[in-house]
């Protein structure tokens, strides 16, 4: 998938430590965009962005909370200090807990809303400025097929906040869609990474998969294509839209 137009874009990947953040970061960071690796995990983000620039690439890692508003600031500030503007913004960063309804703590309810959802939201309205003023921008959200559906993996809380992403990406791109700013959002299923092999034994992930029409997971390099798909201009009137990529187990 084209990728060439994404070169010297400042792109900010959320979440990008490991798993599927890790793999967007360095898939943007091989079209030649400048990467900027957030997490808050410090050692695995700085190695993400050693990573990509041992491949040749750009890349800083800015360790900030994406659900602290004035983490984000800073971030961004950062950001626009070494790199003068921000052009793409990947909302990937989240947190799946798996407990059921009934002993969900007020807690965890909002440690999974806050980083999945309101990150989102801080992160998405921080970059605002520079796109509108630059008339350009591009948004790409993890959401999940927990937001279409009801997730296999997460408690309601998970689910919930999947599902607000998707409206949160609606709402977004119809309100700025005049600044040329496209916003949409990936829907993976079963993805190959640390918030999968946690949270599951490898006895049901295999009944799992094996109820897929394509019956494996998903790597995270399958999902990072998608995304550099809906940054590139081959999308280019693509915008507030989800897409699913999860081998066929929800086709609606
Ligand atoms: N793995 C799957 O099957 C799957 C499926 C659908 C959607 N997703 C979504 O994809 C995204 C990435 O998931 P993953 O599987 O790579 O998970 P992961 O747990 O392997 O990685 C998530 C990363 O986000 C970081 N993070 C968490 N809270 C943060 C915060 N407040 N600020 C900054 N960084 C933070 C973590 O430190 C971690 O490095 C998540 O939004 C997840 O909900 C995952």
């Amino acid at each position: 998938m084209g990728g060439a137009d994404l070169q010297d874009k400042v792109a900010v990947v959320t979440g990008a430590a490991q798993g599927i953040g890790r793999a967007i970061a360095q898939l943007l960071g091989r079209h030649a965009a400048k990467i900027v690796v957030n997490d808050i995990s410090e050692q695995q983000a700085a190695t993400t962005a050693a990573v990509i620039r041992k491949q040749g690439g750009t890349a800083i890692e800015v360790i900030a909370d994406v659900t602290n508003a004035a983490d984000v600031e800073r971030m961004i500030s950062v950001v626009v200090r070494k790199f003068s503007t921000i052009h793409i913004l990947v909302n990937n960063a989240g947190v799946l807990r798996p407990t059921r309804l009934p002993h969900i703590s007020e807690a965890e309810w909002d440690l999974v809303l806050s980083s999945n959802l309101k990150g989102t939201f801080l992160c998405s309205q921080a970059v605002l400025p520079y796109f509108v003023e630059q008339r350009w921008g591009r948004i790409v959200n993890v959401s999940s097929t927990a937001g279409k559906s009801v997730s296999t993996l997460g408690g309601v809380h998970y689910t919930a906040a999947k599902a607000g992403v998707l409206g949160l990406t609606r709402a977004f791109a119809k309100e700025m869609a005049r600044y040329n700013i496209r916003v949409n959002a990936v829907c993976p299923g079963l993805v190959n990474t640390e918030m999968v092999r946690n949270n599951v034994s490898s006895e049901q992930l295999q009944s799992f998969v094996a109820g897929f029409p394509i019956s494996r997971m998903c790597e995270p390099e399958e999902v990072a294509e998608l995304v550099s798909f809906l940054l590139s201009d081959g999308s280019n009137y693509i915008t507030g839209a989800s897409f699913d990529i999860n081998g066929g187990d929800l086709m609606i």
